[in-house]
């Protein structure tokens, strides 16, 4: 079995609940922190060598380190609960099923950055998970880990949940300030970060929920020890989101570094592709990361094991690898359609574009557009390298990282599998139809 730090109580029943997170050790971390200086905290953070678990893998001690400090004016801390990446749903369980893991960070980290008021910041579809967390911030209230002078220590804090109302954007930690600050959630030119210009233009730390959560286990077992879990820089354990064609799709909790032959095909994972099909292709981190090919999820292009890291998985630059990113890990057998797969992304990305720079707000659009035409069977070879084109002008040149999710996929797919793209325009008989995919898949009466 391997190592467990955030899903360790996942089969204790009734460990959404004070009581018995608290018999479980909850809370120790608070206590422990409490006692050092905020400084020696974020030391262990730095120490644990924990890089953020939203997608961009940043180094959070480092992050922490960077908050600026100026006298008489407040910090903040926020929690991105967000997670609309399409593939992701691991934010999700761990604040459904442990909430109260969440506060505990959230508090210790709070402590560790000097701010007194900390929010979390949730998507809005999760709003059955809005009253979860409220009840678990009320239990802490009461047990006197949140407020005013906590544990008689002299440290206040208070905790927000704030719902956002269903945009992929406000993920994106600058726009996601500006929309709990009240406004439409566009994206901030950066410089300033929000370390320096954050909240209300105060300095603020923006962690996504399992980053915050892994706080919890470094405080309580040092940073030193924490760094001895995982592989090389990917240090500790990760949460990753299983789904597609897999026989058990889920939240399961691997130490980085972890062959991904195995994650797929052990019983203590994925259980193997479902009806013992071929592996096609696995999107590792998330819609926005690069598409690998079968041979490629395996293994680097040196023949390695591709491993669960943030390096073993971007082995090869995007010629050839991808990225942990959210850890949202989707694969696809044999029967599926790439083309297809690319225009459910293509869809999403333009939906959820702010429209703020042009690149995206009109490339999206074109991007989605053309592979509908070569599903529709109308397309031609020139629309093929005009997506190759049009996903070269977005990547790098839009304010916030949206416009380059949008552009990765399309690139990928292109490139690992250009042969398919050249057989729907060419044969579109070929092209696998949303009905037969259904009836292959038996999801709907045939
Ligand atoms: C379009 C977009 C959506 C994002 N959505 C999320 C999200 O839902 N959750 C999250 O933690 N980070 C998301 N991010 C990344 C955040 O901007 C930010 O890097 C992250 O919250 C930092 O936390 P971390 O260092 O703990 O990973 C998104 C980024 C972009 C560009």
């Amino acid at each position: 079995m391997g190592k467990k730090l955030l899903l360790q109580h996942d089969n204790v029943p009734g460990i959404d609940t004070y009581e018995v997170y608290r018999q479980q050790g909850g809370y120790a971390s608070v206590e422990k922190a409490l006692k050092m200086t905020s400084d020696e905290v974020v030391e262990e953070v730095k120490k644990s060598g924990l890089r953020g678990r939203g997608g961009a893998g940043f180094p959070t001690g480092m992050k922490w380190s960077f908050l600026a400090k100026p006298e008489g004016v407040p910090r903040y801390l926020v929690c991105n609960a967000d997670e609309s990446e399409p593939g992701t749903f691991k934010d999700r369980y761990l604040m459904q099923r442990h909430p109260h893991l969440l506060i505990e960070g959230m508090i210790t980290a709070s402590y560790a950055l000097g701010a007194n008021t900390a929010y979390i910041y949730i998507r809005g579809e999760y709003f059955y998970i809005v009253n979860i967390l409220e009840k678990a911030i009320e239990e802490a209230y009461t047990a006197g880990w949140l407020g005013d002078n906590i544990q008689g220590t002299g440290y206040s804090l208070n905790m927000y949940v704030h719902p956002g109302a269903g945009a992929y954007i406000c993920g994106e930690e600058t726009a996601l300030l500006e929309s709990l600050e009240g406004k439409r959630g566009n994206p901030r030119i950066k410089p300033p970060f929000p370390a320096v210009k954050g909240l209300y233009a105060c300095p603020t730390v923006v962690n996504n929920v399992e980053t915050i959560a892994a706080v919890v286990p470094i405080v309580n077992m040092g940073g030193d020890e924490y760094a001895k879990i995982g592989i090389g820089k990917s240090t500790g354990t990760k949460l990753i989101s299983a789904s597609g064609h897999i026989k058990k799709p889920g939240v399961y909790e691997i130490e980085l570094g972890l062959p991904v032959e195995e994650f797929i095909y052990s019983e203590e994972y994925c259980g193997g592709i479902l009806n013992d099909k071929k592996l096609k292709a696995v999107v590792p981190g998330g819609s926005s990361v690069p598409v690998l090919p079968a041979e490629l999820s395996l293994k680097t292009p040196t023949g390695e094991p591709r491993l669960m890291s943030y390096e073993s998985l971007s082995e090869g630059g995007f010629i050839s690898g991808s990225m942990l990113g959210s850890g949202g890990f989707i694969v696809m057998d044999e029967t599926t359609s790439i083309v297809r797969n690319l225009h459910t992304f293509t869809r999403f990305y333009h939906h959820e574009s702010c429209g703020q720079c042009s690149p995206c707000r009109e490339g999206t659009g074109w991007m989605e557009k053309i592979t509908h035409k070569i599903l529709d069977g109308h397309g031609t070879l020139a629309d093929i390298d005009l997506l190759w084109d049009i996903q070269r002008k977005i990547e790098g040149n839009t304010i916030c990282p949206l416009g380059d999710a949008a552009a990765w996929p399309v690139a990928a797919a292109i490139r690992h599998f250009r042969e398919e793209f050249e057989e729907y325009v060419s044969n579109p008989a070929s092209i696998v139809d949303v009905k037969h995919y259904y009836n292959i898949h038996n999801l709907v009466e045939a």
